[in-house]
């Protein structure tokens, strides 16, 4: 029979890539989301894709609720779920003294415990079925120490650690888990950005933009991962490279390392 996925944040971004990849390779494909017109015509690419089980569901990760009902209607119409993919997420930006503890709040409440409420809601169903994958989305944020980053950078370490401990947990269920670890790539990540710096929107286009991969690319290496699981999957090179240096050098030497990258990366973006 074929895969059973489900995706949260599936309407865009790398959500949507996944989906689409496991539509073409012949998954059964759930997607949910809170924005219902990209839901709908994610929806529709789904279908076009051949995806004959295709399915479309408003759901908010902030609402435990929300989480189950689609457990249970999954559960009702597929018998079970192989693989949740943990990805809706939203951006903030701003120095930690500037952030204010509303948007603290806001962004971990979806960021880390939107991640939270998915393996909370499955595990059981998991651990019935002696079988399953988790794919967390984190990031590199999560791993390096970008200033200017701190409450986003929070909620993917802890995304990180909740998969670490997970993995652990799980294992003795057949259960898998994978924590996506990427940098900057094109998405419409943007469009949901919280900043207390006016200059950060131009700047995330800009990181954005000079991403080495795209979206499809890093839903092509967690498709990998589906079909073959690892725990770890950091698709950009150079911020892997970084984040080994990290754990070698002295924290001294780290921290100048990252001072001199952002001086480079704000001059090279004033320019351009
Ligand atoms: N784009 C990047 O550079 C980048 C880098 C590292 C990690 N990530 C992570 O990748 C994941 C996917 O983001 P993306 O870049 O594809 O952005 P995106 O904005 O294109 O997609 C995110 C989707 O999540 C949905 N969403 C937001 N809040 C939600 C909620 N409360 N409930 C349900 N859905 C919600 C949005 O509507 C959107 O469709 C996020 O967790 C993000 O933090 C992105």
């Amino acid at each position: 029979m074929s895969k059973r996925v489900f995706i949260t944040g599936g309407a865009s971004g790398l959500g949507k890539s996944l989906a689409l990849h496991c539509a073409r390779a012949g998954f059964r494909v759930c997607i949910c989301d809170i924005n219902d017109e990209r839901g709908c015509q994610t929806l529709l690419e789904l279908q076009e894709a051949g995806c004959s089980e295709a399915i479309f569901r408003r759901c908010d990760v902030r609402s435990e609720a929300d989480l189950v009902a689609i457990r249970e209607h999954l559960e009702t119409i597929w018998d079970g779920v192989d693989v949740v993919v943990n990805n809706a997420g939203v951006a903030q930006a701003g120095d930690v003294e500037d952030v204010s503890l509303e948007d603290w709040e806001w962004v971990i409440d979806i960021n880390l415990l939107g991640v939270v409420r998915g393996c909370k809601v499955f595990t059981p169903l998991f651990k019935r079925q002696r079988g399953g994958h988790f794919i967390n989305v984190a990031s590199m944020a999560g791993l390096l120490d970008g200033p200017g980053m701190g409450a986003y950078s929070v909620t993917k370490a802890g995304v990180i650690k909740l998969s670490e401990i997970l993995d652990m947990e799980l294992a003795p269920y057949n259960v898998n888990t994978t924590v996506v670890c990427p940098a900057f790539f094109p998405t419409n990540l943007g469009e949901s950005l919280r900043s207390t710096n006016p200059d950060t929107d131009r700047f995330l286009q800009k990181a954005f933009a000079r991403s080495p991969i795209s979206a499809e690319q890093v839903a092509q290496q967690i498709f990998d991962a589906i079909m073959e699981p690892r725990f770890w999957l950091l698709p950009h090179r150079k911020e892997k490279y970084l984040w080994w240096l990290k754990s070698m050098v002295p924290h001294k030497t780290y921290r100048s390392i990252v001072s001199w990258l952002v001086k480079r990366y704000v001059s090279k973006g004033r320019k351009s």
